[in-house]
């Protein structure tokens, strides 16, 4: 990255430019009391979520109980659906720490995200069946094969291999999904095909990312995922979920997994830090007023920001970029990827990132000036590092709802490790990306805390973890009598 000299403080920039930019940077802003009150309202709606059902902030209950120690068995399938992509692997547990995955990718639709439920779990059935014939498992006189599925949406969990769709998020309008059991509708999708294959389990991603973190490491306090979405799960007294009310969970007590959805946070928008590019984004996204929170931070939506914020410079009287032109791609919805931004924050002068608008905007060598490369540079950093703080609020909020940390610092019971398995594109590839979420960590609960938070890449936490998920829920069965 090019030395960060704040593009307002460049003297050969007109005036009226720098007035314009001065007054954006402002609407980006996050100052500390910002960020502690963000985190504050964050375990305030923690708290509403755990007690009641039907809140922004869903706080599921994930019958997840414990979490793995690295000494797990077995083989399983995995069916990862709620990323870019749809994957199907075969996982297969050491039980020394270690694991091995084979996996295929299959493309997914837009047709197949908005048409008619049964017509995308077909394809996903149809997906197993293909990995299954390819890998030659599809043998007719084998057992039941067994699969935990990692379906990345808020799913209201009643049992390991049974949950509700509560809404889609990321894109998807599936018809008559939401209000179904999806554990069944994948089943009924394999039974129709009359695949050798039982579904088990149901994950979230977040959970496979915790999961998988604690098989390979050893304890896990939360999983986050920082991709197309954003959520987190993390590790919860029973007791402060009072709205299991008198159920065998409740009275059993311990600790279970909690997938908090945090990407529905302040749907109201009372404490985010909306500016009009952001307004206009919800506006014309398909599930305008849901998964605020989601829309400021996750590689689906950063893109689109950066390009609204982008025209309105092109658009602005006189104009600050591209000298008022624009170019069908930065024109189009969703044009403007947020993997043009991640390269445009990796170039090291001022030559690459003319290159990298040039080959992804359709500009002309000539149509780009150094100044403009350096105001495109300047918008991208604006709009990731506000990701990138604001992710940091969610990190602080679950430390202090765990006793692990205090709103504003000076708290720290000890120096043990306070590990967080990650995943997604943007944790996994955007430039600064860690280091701006830790440094809003540190303004939320102080330095000692920050520094004993372990951020560490949950490997292939969707398939390990709905491995885990499946094993437990065997596990559970065969303890119940029949
Ligand atoms: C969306 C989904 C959530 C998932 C996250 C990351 O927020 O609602 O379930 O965990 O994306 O994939």
């Amino acid at each position: 990255m090019p030395p960060t000299i704040p593009i307002t403080a460049d003297p050969s920039l007109p005036e009226s430019t720098r007035h314009v930019l001065e007054s954006i940077s402002k609407q980006f802003h996050l100052p500390d009391e910002r960020l502690h009150a963000i985190t504050n309202q964050f375990v305030k709606d923690f708290a509403l979520g755990l007690g009641e059902y039907a809140k922004p902030m869903a706080m599921i209950p994930t019958f997840v109980t414990g979490v793995p120690d690295g000494t797990e068995k077995g083989t399983f399938l995995a069916l990862d659906l709620g990323g870019t992509n749809l994957r199907v692997c075969e996982v297969q547990l050491n039980g020394d720490k270690t694991f091995k995955l084979r996996q295929q990718k299959y493309k997914m639709s837009e047709i197949l995200k908005t048409g008619e439920a049964t017509a995308l779990f077909d394809y996903l059935a149809d997906s197993v069946d293909s990995f299954l014939t390819e890998r030659g498992l599809d043998l007719e006189d084998q057992e039941e094969l067994h699969l935990g599925l990692t379906f990345s949406f808020p799913v209201e969990q009643s049992a390991l291999d049974k949950g509700i769709l509560l809404t889609w998020t990321k894109g998807f309008a599936a018809k008559n999904a939401v209000g179904n059991d999806v554990v069944r509708l994948l089943q009924d999708a394999f039974d129709r095909k009359h695949l050798h294959v039982k579904c088990v389990a149901l994950v979230n991603d977040t959970v496979g990312a915790l999961l998988s973190r604690a098989y390979t490491s050893g304890g896990c306090l939360l999983g986050a995922i920082f991709g197309t979405g954003t959520n987190g799960a993390y590790v919860e007294d029973v007791k402060n979920i009072t709205k299991l009310g008198n159920s065998a969970a409740a009275a059993k007590g311990g600790k279970m997994i909690v997938n908090t959805e945090w990407g529905a946070f302040n749907n109201t928008r009372s404490i985010l830090p909306t500016t009009p590019h952001d307004n206009k984004l919800d506006r014309e996204s398909i599930n305008p007023k849901f998964q605020a929170y989601e829309k400021f931070i996750s590689g689906m939506y950063l893109g689109e920001i950066t390009r609204n914020l982008l025209l309105s410079l092109i658009d602005s009287a006189p104009p600050v970029l591209f000298k008022g032109n624009s170019t069908p791609v930065l024109n189009s919805h969703y044009g403007f990827d947020t993997a043009f931004m991640s390269d445009i924050e990796a170039a090291t002068s001022v030559k690459d990132i003319k290159a990298v608008i040039v080959q992804n905007l359709g500009f002309e060598d000539d149509q780009v000036s150094d100044q403009d490369a350096e105001i495109v540079r300047w918008a991208c950093e604006l709009v990731a590092t506000r990701a990138a703080k604001l992710s940091g609020c969610a990190v602080a909020a679950v430390a202090i709802q765990t006793g692990h940390a205090r709103l504003g610092g000076g708290f720290s019971k000890d120096d043990s490790k306070l590990a967080v398995g990650v995943d997604g594109s943007l944790v996994q590839f955007y430039p600064g990306f860690e280091t701006r979420l830790r440094a809003s960590l540190r303004a939320c609960v102080g330095e000692d805390v920050e520094k004993r938070v372990e951020i560490g890449m949950a490997k292939d936490g969707s398939g390990v973890g709905a491995a885990l998920c499946a094993l437990q829920a065997i596990k559970q069965n065969t303890r119940q009598p029949v």
